[in-house]
């Protein structure tokens, strides 16, 4: 048995959606446990391609349950979205296939009015550039203890105490310190998110109770995280982050799931790296190459549809994560998209000052400032996509994957040449 957690090492993007969906063929269970649909996890299956923002990447399995955790925060609208869409597609979403935690937090109108308003306060570089989903304001009202809870959508008489407890004190927000013209209605979001709650009733359960009971049943678990470790709201590079933590620590209390459990970790790492929003980048490439990658990895947001920026491998950024997260493997991702580059490049420390720094560090003053050191590795002409045997790869392909397994000290798992769920190479299947 092995229950694992799947995780983006860099700032998102990294191609969580595409290992989960592959790894869930042997799961029974995958499990979102934070975020909300701030994310964008594509799945590429026979040339069809596939986005979730909020529902689990297994749910193209018929026989796996996919589980919606407490740490989620979740937009129903969205959420109801997706399941249409999904069974326009012909994939069954229903209850039972899907469960949703009862007390995963609501993401309300207002949510999303205050993290667009707070955006355009924002001046310059202090621009966070968020996703505009409201997720900041809803991970706000929680912590605070003014959130709306699945739980309360689902019961009328609690939707509306709860809502007539906050709705002045977001109006007034909104007039007063926003200058917004939009104000809200309480009848209004009664009708439209009461309507919400009757729809998604049927999938609301305890997860956790569920988590256990599939646990004592041997089955298998996958946890998908979304964002990234330079995301996460305690160790990313604050306050260029989402706000909540989306490290392998939180799978757990994101889903009511205690750490013994979990037996795996894995690191999704992109052979390269990128970063959509805001924020310092050290090895941001602002030339060519930067343009060449964004293009053969058609570096646009699955959210937003904003252009990433793009940049060389920093093993600084990935051996943090390793650490953060106790990764036991990586996943490398996107190879394919550096083939034909005469040479390729790694990051291996910083050079700040007089100093070499080789921990990542989390003063975003100095960060701003360090100078990535690269080693510089020969590339490779060959078109790696339709390999699939380690063995077959071109030697200066071996040479670099060989070369990051030694800069971050982890054993890579899995490697990723394309984006449909058939370019892969499993080393080792965590599950087996
Ligand atoms: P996630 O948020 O971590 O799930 O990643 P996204 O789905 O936002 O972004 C990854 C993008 O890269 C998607 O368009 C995937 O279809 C694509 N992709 C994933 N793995 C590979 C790969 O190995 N090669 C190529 N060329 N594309 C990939
Ligand atoms: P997946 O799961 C990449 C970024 C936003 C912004 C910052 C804060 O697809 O990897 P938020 O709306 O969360 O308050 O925005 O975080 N961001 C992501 N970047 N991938 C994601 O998710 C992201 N989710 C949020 O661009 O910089
Ligand atoms: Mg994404």
């Amino acid at each position: 048995m092995a229950n694992v957690v799947v995780i983006g090492t860099q700032w998102g993007d990294e191609g969580k959606g595409k290992v989960v969906d592959l790894l869930a063929e042997s799961a029974d269970m995958i499990i979102r446990f934070q975020g909300g649909n701030n994310a964008g996890h594509t799945l590429v299956i026979n040339g069809q391609q596939f986005i979730c923002h909020l529902i689990p990447s297994g749910i193209l399995h018929t026989d796996k349950t996919c589980l919606i955790g407490n740490g989620v925060v979740l937009d129903p609208r969205v959420l109801l979205d997706e399941i249409k869409t999904l069974k326009d597609r012909g994939i069954a979403v229903e209850p039972g296939k899907l469960l949703i935690s009862e007390t995963a937090h609501i993401i309300m109108p207002y949510h999303k009015l205050i993290d667009h308003g707070r955006e355009q306060l924002l001046k310059g570089d202090a621009k966070i550039g968020t996703t505009g989903r409201g997720i900041g304001p809803c991970y706000e009202d929680k912590i605070v203890r003014k959130g709306i809870r699945v739980i309360d959508l689902v019961d009328p008489d609690s939707f509306k105490q709860k809502l007539s407890a906050v709705i002045d004190e977001k109006n007034f927000y909104l007039r007063e310190y926003l200058k917004s013209d939009t104000m809200l209605d309480s009848q209004s979001i009664l009708d439209e998110y009461l309507e919400y709650g009757e729809q998604i009733r049927p999938y609301v359960t305890n997860v956790s109770v569920a988590i256990q009971k599939a646990i004592s049943d041997n089955k298998k678990l996958l946890f998908e995280g979304a964002q990234g470790t330079h995301l996460d709201i305690d160790h990313g590079t604050y306050p260029y982050v989402t706000s909540s933590n989306t490290t392998a620590g939180n799978a757990c209390s994101g889903a009511g799931v205690g750490p013994t459990q979990i037996d795996k970790v894995l690191g999704i790492v992109k052979a390269y790296t990128t970063r959509v929003g805001a924020g310092p980048f050290p090895t941001e490439l602002l030339d060519a190459v930067g343009d060449t990658i964004q293009e053969r990895g058609a570096e646009f947001g699955a959210t937003t549809g904003r252009r990433r920026r793009c940049g060389w491998l920093d093993t600084v950024v990935v051996r943090n994560a390793v650490r953060i997260n106790s990764l036991t493997g990586l996943t490398i991702t996107k190879l394919d998209v550096l083939d034909g580059l005469e040479t390729v490049k790694v990051c291996t420390g910083y050079r700040y000052k007089n100093d070499l720094l080789t921990e990542f560090p989390n003063t975003l003053n100095i960060l701003k400032e360090c100078e990535p050191v690269y080693e510089e590795l020969p590339g490779w002409s060959e078109d790696i996509s339709g390999i699939k045997e380690f063995d077959d790869f071109p030697e200066n392909t071996k040479n670099y994957l060989r070369r990051i397994e030694e800069l971050t000290k982890t054993p890579i798992r899995i490697v990723s040449v394309g984006p449909d769920r058939e370019e892969t190479i499993v080393l080792e299947d965590p599950f087996a």
